[in-house]
């Protein structure tokens, strides 16, 4: 069985990527999948900060990804770019950590100006820790998706992006089903 990890990347909670992630994931073990989630918030703020890479919560994250054959990393935008919280962690992952792994960007931001912050900075650093393989990335406006109670989307072409490109994940991977 395909092991896929979601790596969340918001500092707030609760958060709209973040119920992103949940959706994704119940999706993923919908169809199959063996899923593993995790939320950087959760783990200790000290070692993401101060970058202790013998961190027992860090190490056991760092397995995770090394098992997964395909990574969803799902982030706000910060000011144009991914959350420095998301980058201590991946700054802790191996040199060449996702290397021969799929790697899928979804990232939510409050202003469509900020579309391309996929392709000029979340691309290069998957790229840099040695993913020859991003695939098409799903970015959503805030307005597009509200996540009080439930996650919701404004309208079916927006939930369709993202199961369009989890399809795209998936069959990338060996024998994988299809979610549309
Ligand atoms: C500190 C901070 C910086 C932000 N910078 C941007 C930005 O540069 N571009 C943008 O489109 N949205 C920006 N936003 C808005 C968030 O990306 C957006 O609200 C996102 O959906 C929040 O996701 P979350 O609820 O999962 O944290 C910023 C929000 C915060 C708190």
């Amino acid at each position: 069985m395909s092991n896929i990890v979601i790596i969340s990347g918001s500092p707030s909670h609760p958060s709209r990527s973040s119920a992103i992630s949940t959706y994704l994931e119940k999706i993923l073990v919908t169809v199959g999948k063996q899923v593993n989630t995790i939320t950087v918030r959760d783990l200790p703020a000290e070692d993401l900060l101060l970058a202790n890479f013998n961190s027992p919560e860090i190490k056991e994250a760092q397995s995770l990804i090394e098992q997964a054959q395909a990574v969803i990393i799902v982030s706000p935008v910060y000011k144009a770019s991914y959350p420095g919280l998301l980058k201590s962690f991946l700054d802790l992952i191996p040199e060449k950590g996702l290397v021969n792994k799929v790697v899928l960007p979804v990232a939510t931001g409050g202003t469509i100006a900020h579309l391309l912050s996929l392709e000029y900075a979340f691309k290069p650093l998957f790229s840099v820790l040695g993913s020859q393989e991003i695939i098409n990335g799903v970015f959503m406006v805030d307005s597009e998706i509200s996540y009080k109670d439930q996650l919701t989307f404004a309208d079916i072409g927006i939930e369709q992006r993202l199961k369009t490109a989890l399809d795209d994940l998936l069959n990338r991977l060996p024998k994988e089903e299809m979610v549309k």
